[in-house]
């Protein structure tokens, strides 16, 4: 398959990698593909918020209603350029950063009180 962009990674300790990218993946198969660690508690099915990642530069797939309803139900819980890694779709070059740890699991009662 030929790639269709590039994709950099930046990861808390500063380091960085640089990898193809494909429009018909989501982010997190990117990741599971060049063995990236990205948390996915839900199996990718928008309800838990661990695989969301940081945009840092291009574009992305606009939000289907599934993730947009996740985010507005934990709306204090993203910061403003986080989305999903198992809804969003590079649509050319990005930069994202990935946590150095999983984020809470937004299923988790304690969060929403
Ligand atoms: S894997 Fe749970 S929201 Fe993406």
């Amino acid at each position: 398959m030929t790639p269709d962009c590039r994709i950099r990674w930046r990861f808390q300790d500063g380091a960085e990698l640089e990898t193809d990218g494909y429009r018909a993946l989501n982010i997190l198969a990117h990741a599971e593909t060049y063995e990236l660690r990205i948390a996915q508690a839900c199996g990718g099915q928008a309800e838990c918020g661990t695989c969301r990642f940081r945009l840092i530069e291009g574009e992305l797939s606009p939000m289907v209603v599934d993730e947009a309803q996740l985010l507005e139900e934990h709306r204090s819980n993203f910061a403003s350029d986080e989305r999903l890694g198992c809804r969003a779709r590079p649509l050319g070059d990005l930069v994202v950063e990935l946590r150095g740890r999983a984020p809470a699991d937004l299923r988790d009662d304690d969060l929403t009180h």
